[in-house]
């Protein structure tokens, strides 16, 4: 995700600006870029690819020495990752800079107001749009920078985090916050903004983390924040505990965290190039249409983690092509005596590539003439090399040994395989729409992720439970297997996941006061029945005094008063609401491990990867 850097002070602008960008370089982008303010003008430079290409470009046309300036990792929404839209972007007078993190979602009504106005575009992102209007809103406020851009916020919608500069006024950066993370550091006679603290925890550790729409005024020697409506709000101010070198991880405490904020772009990245046309384009499946269509059964076979995202794929595949789909432990597959055959499709789910279980269940499925496709994330691994065909997640290298970003790539890979063997057979359903719908996941994960303080707090106040219940039907009953199991592997607690209608059939035997149940909570509009039956299940916990945690998305009330604590995720249809689901339930298992001392990336017992069966 873009990582953004701004600063006012006594140091060379550009020289702590590119420092922090390089700090920032584990979120993920494609562009970057500067602006500073220099003798009453904006000097920018943007260039495409990696940071060294701004650096090199720096150097070959320098930069007039200044102290106020912002920067930008940028990872491509809106527009290829170009030179022309890498930020900052420019107003038409060229006076005002802006740098952008998140989407805005009313881009295009904004752009075509501006180009009714006469404006002209430079680019196709939807950042320039801002930096068109705030400056178009300066001269009604006597060109208070502050005040623009908190009129500006309020014509927006979507999430984002903005910092802008200005050429008239040389020690002034000025940021917004919405949904969308930002940070600012304290120095002395010098401060910084920027997207996490790593970007200047080499020249402070006092840090104030802003609150959802707020806009701070940054000078060298003061830090002003207000609300949208320009009301001051006081702020917390924090020392980070961390020092540079603990950067590596991105400044978070450790790989988990960073890996689950990696989810987005790890979405991302798997679908990209994936999806062409609202159609899904899979290069490397190896499988002609006729193999495909001549499929009539699949068998799906993977490990811990790796085994719910098939749980998740069943749903998806029997829904949207029709063909049976069974879903299998891979220690149990073999020593059952399967029915496999030539027209059996066998799925190996894995993100190493190399878990023996679930190797050893695709060398039988071979045996007996099956054909096999893996989903791996780790290219030249054994199961991909074994098998006939692989779809590749991209979620880069995931350290923390309990799955997190692997886990939603490998959720979103089984998705694209089911619409693409739903296109080959010619499906009625409105394949475009749900190819559409997978395509927005990535900026819903985003979304979720900026919302998980109420989580964290939970895990505080059940830090002591003797045991957590997990409850969801249809696709989020796997939903809770894995929050259950992220529970147990992290926190070593105990942990079970249900079945919500199972409840009434032993389980609830288990329900005492207090004992948290943590509910998945289906679309009430996409799935009417279910949402009425699990909201009954609430009624059944609540009912027996255990508390009960309630993930649902935006907009449900009828699920308020039954909830002892409301999680929101964000709209999305049933099918699809896993890839959101799961996320607060990783942050619940990891900050209860940390609350409670233990090693969040390598958990007592666990390995990364097993090769032994
Ligand atoms: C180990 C890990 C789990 C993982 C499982 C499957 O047990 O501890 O986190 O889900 O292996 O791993 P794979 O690499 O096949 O996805």
């Amino acid at each position: 995700m873009c990582g953004i850097v701004g600063y006012v002070g006594k140091q060379s602008a550009l020289d702590v600006i590119v420092a922090g960008l390089r700090r920032l370089e584990y979120r993920g982008y494609d562009s970057a870029g500067v602006a500073v303010v220099a003798n009453g003008v904006i000097e920018t430079r943007k260039k495409a690819g990696k940071l060294i290409n701004l650096e090199n470009e720096i150097e070959s046309t320098p930069l007039t020495q200044s102290h106020t300036g912002i920067g930008h990792t940028r990872w491509a929404t809106h527009g290829g990752p170009t030179d022309l839209n890498a930020h900052p972007h420019l107003s038409e007078d060229k006076k005002v800079a802006v740098i952008h993190n998140g989407i805005i979602e009313n881009f295009s009504e904004l752009r075509t107001e501006l180009i009714a106005a006469g404006i002209k575009l430079q680019s196709d992102t939807d950042t320039e749009v801002v930096a068109h209007l705030l400056s178009s809103i300066l001269p009604s406020v006597k060109n208070d920078l502050a005040e623009a851009m908190r009129k500006t916020c309020g014509r927006l919608r979507g999430a984002f985090t903005l910092v802008a500069a200005h050429a008239d006024i040389p020690d002034l950066v000025v940021g917004a916050r919405r949904n969308s993370p930002l940070v600012v550091g304290r120095g002395e006679n010098e401060n910084f903004l920027a997207s996490d603290v790593s970007a200047f925890i080499a020249h402070t550790r006092n840090a104030i983390e802003l609150g959802q729409d707020q806009v701070v005024e940054l000078r060298a020697d003061s830090i002003r924040v207000t609300d949208f409506a320009g009301k001051e709000v006081a702020v917390t101010e924090y020392e980070v505990t961390w020092d540079a070198a603990a950067a590596e991880k991105g400044g978070f405490d450790t790989f988990m965290l960073k890996e689950i904020s990696e989810q987005p772009k790890a979405v991302a990245d798997t679908l990209l190039g994936r999806i062409k046309n609202n159609r899904v384009e899979l290069d490397e499946m190896k499988f002609s249409a006729d193999e495909l269509r001549s499929v009539d059964k699949i068998i799906i076979t993977a490990c811990g983690t790796a085994y719910h995202s098939g749980l998740i794929a069943k749903y998806a595949i029997e829904r949207w092509t029709r063909v049976p789909c069974e879903v299998e432990l891979a220690s149990e597959f073999r020593y059952r005596d399967p029915i496999l055959d030539k027209n059996t499709l066998v799925i190996a789910i894995s993100q190493s590539g190399e878990t023996m279980d679930t190797l050893m269940a695709i060398r039988y499925a071979k045996e007996q003439g099956s054909r096999v496709l893996s989903i791996c994330n780790t290219q030249g691994s054994t199961m991909p090399r074994e098998s006939d065909a692989v779809i590749y997640t991209h979620a880069g290298p995931e350290i923390a040994v309990a799955s997190t970003k692997a886990f939603l790539t490998q959720v979103i890979a089984v998705y694209m395989f089911a619409l693409f063997l739903a296109q080959v057979h010619g499906s009625e359903l409105d394949l475009e729409a749900l190819v559409g719908e997978v395509a927005d996941m990535s900026a819903k994960v985003d979304l979720v992720l900026d919302t998980m303080q109420p989580v964290r707090d939970l895990a505080k106040q059940y830090m002591n439970a003797s045991s957590v219940l997990f409850i969801g039907r249809h696709v989020g009953y796997p939903v809770a297997l894995e929050g259950a199991l992220k529970l147990k592997e992290l926190a070593y607690m105990h942990a079970e996941g249900f079945a919500a209608g199972e409840l009434k059939h032993g389980p609830i035997a288990l329900l005492e006061d207090g004992l948290p149940v943590f509910v998945i909570v289906p679309s009430p509009t996409d799935s009417p029945v279910l949402h009425e039956k699990i909201v009954s299940n609430i009624q059944e916990v609540r009912a027996r005094g255990a508390h009960t945690i309630v993930i649902a998305q935006e907009g449900d009330e009828s699920v308020v008063p039954f909830a002892h604590h409301i999680i929101r995720i964000p709209k999305c249809p049933s099918l699809l609401q896993p890839v959101v689901a799961t996320v607060p339930l990783q942050v619940f298992a990891c900050e209860m491990a940390t609350l409670k001392g233990y090693d969040v990336d390598q958990p007592r017992n666990l390995a990364k990867s097993v090769t032994v069966e």
